[in-house]
């Protein structure tokens, strides 16, 4: 099967988690590959296995924080491919879970500044270049916005990165809106806590993984993680062509979280 045969599709985050796996999935079903990341040696490192593998993979690293990066990484798929179809703005970071009043303004400023503002830096570019490939030929495209089930329900401990993911999906229904009639497609994907080195990250610092781990789940009807390859079917899902008359969504992947 190959939904994205001759599409080009830019993916934030890439150098390990969703993105890398994503990037792997797009690729396999014949896309061209824009890829970037803020982590340089990992980025390089997927790029390279990809086009080892015979995929055709430009990528340039930086910080989805930059609104800057937003527009090269966008420029870069055009001048390599010609235009812009599918983005995925995956790029994302978590708070170390706190109560509020715990939370360092700095790491407050930072959450909002990659995980809210980087998406919205994305959407200004990528909506832009997609109007206009409607305008001249008919096809615009479709952006894939990584949000979270903590930007569905209130997050516990992970309260202003909820805050970002809820306004990453009213920045989703908003663009929805504002492009339905402009070829382009916006939807959000909400997972729940899913097997990626972010949480790996936030077991390894528990001091008993196992029961971290059942922590966890404990809200989850399916008493379980998400595994990545779960989570990224539904990127190409919401990305696919054939999927056309679907935006605005925030589509939950949370083993059953919000069906309560
Ligand atoms: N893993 C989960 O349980 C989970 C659940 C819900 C939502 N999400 C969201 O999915 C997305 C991907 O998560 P993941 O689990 O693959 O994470 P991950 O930490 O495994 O990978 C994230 C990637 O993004 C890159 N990145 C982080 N900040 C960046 C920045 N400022 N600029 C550019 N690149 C940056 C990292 O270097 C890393 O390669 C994130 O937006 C995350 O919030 C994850």
């Amino acid at each position: 099967m190959s939904r994205f045969a001759g599409q080009s599709v830019l993916i934030t985050g890439a150098a390990r988690g969703f993105g890398e796996l994503a990037a792997e999935r797009f690729a396999a079903e014949g896309a061209g590959l824009v890829l970037s990341d803020r982590d340089a040696a990992g980025l390089d490192m997927v790029a390279a296995r990809l086009v080892r593998a015979g995929h055709d993979v430009v990528f340039e690293p930086g910080d989805v924080a930059e609104p800057e990066l937003s527009r090269r990484l966008v420029a870069l798929a055009v001048t390599r491919f010609g235009r812009l179809d599918v983005a995925v703005n995956n790029a994302g970071i978590v708070n170390r879970p706190a109560r509020i009043p715990d939370i360092a303004e700095d790491v407050a400023r930072r959450v909002v500044e990659v995980d809210l503002l980087g998406v919205f830096w994305a959407l200004q570019a990528q909506l832009a270049q997609m109007e206009a490939q409607f305008r001249e030929g008919g096809r615009g495209g479709a952006i894939v916005n990584l949000a979270s089930v903590a930007g569905l329900v209130g997050a516990p401990t992970l309260s202003i990165y909820a805050a970002a993911k809820h306004g990453v999906v009213g920045l989703t229904r908003s663009a929805a809106i504002e492009y339905a009639r402009r070829g382009v497609r916006v939807n959000a994907i909400c997972p729940s806590f899913a097997r990626t080195a972010m949480v790996g990250d936030t077991l390894r610092d528990a001091p008993d993984r196992d029961r971290a781990e059942a922590d966890l789940v404990r809200g989850v009807p399916m008493r379980r993680l998400a595994e990545p390859e779960e989570v990224v079917q539904a990127i190409l899902w919401a990305a696919d062509p054939a999927n056309s008359f679907m935006t605005g969504q925030a589509i939950a992947l949370d083993g059953g979280i919000t069906a309560y």
